[in-house]
């Protein structure tokens, strides 16, 4: 079942999500249609907050592989010192896209839907789409990481989504 994408100004991203205590059907429902909803909008990557579930699920494409990667309680164990700016954007932000400096690498511990506890050793556009995820789940958004100059350049676009998001709400 593909759920509805909550919009920038929705109070919900700005939350920090909360450990899933037991891995039962409904997480596991729930994750499915997570990676169903991110097929559906051509995302890369979803984390709960965006579908109203302020829980730590996170559902990743990765990009070397192509394989979706449904993540519970997902951490970032260390990050490289090495930096990169690519671009970036965000289901909850539509049409805005701008560069992020981030970390490299990043070694990501988290539980499968089988209850295993696994290490992803990212890098590249993987371990930007990991730390962009496990950022959504603090309340942290892809717009608090831009240089000041590049949060100007985007502003007037911010102002048009949160007016959606209004709309959107009161359908
Ligand atoms: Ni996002």
């Amino acid at each position: 079942m593909s759920l509805s994408i909550r919009f920038y100004g929705d109070q919900i991203l700005r939350e920090k999500a909360q450990p899933v205590e037991n891995i039962d059907g409904k997480i596991v429902k729930l994750l499915s249609d997570m990676r169903e909803t991110m097929h559906a909008a051509s995302g890369v990557g979803l984390a709960g907050n965006q579908i109203g579930v302020p829980l730590q699920l996170i559902a990743v494409i990765n990009p070397e592989t192509g394989e979706d990667l449904l993540l519970i309680n997902p951490r970032i164990q260390s990050l490289g010192e090495e930096k990169e700016v690519e671009e970036e954007g965000c289901l909850s932000f539509p049409q805005i896209f701008s560069k992020v400096e981030r970390p490299r690498k990043a070694t990501v511990e988290a539980f499968t839907p089988s209850g295993k506890e696994i290490v992803i050793e990212a890098e590249g556009f993987l371990a930007r789409i990991l730390q962009h995820e496990i950022d959504h789940l603090q309340g942290i958004l892809f717009i608090d990481r831009l240089s000041p100059r590049r949060r100007l350049l985007v502003a007037g676009k911010l102002r048009k989504i949160n007016s959606y998001g209004r709309e959107d709400a009161n359908r």
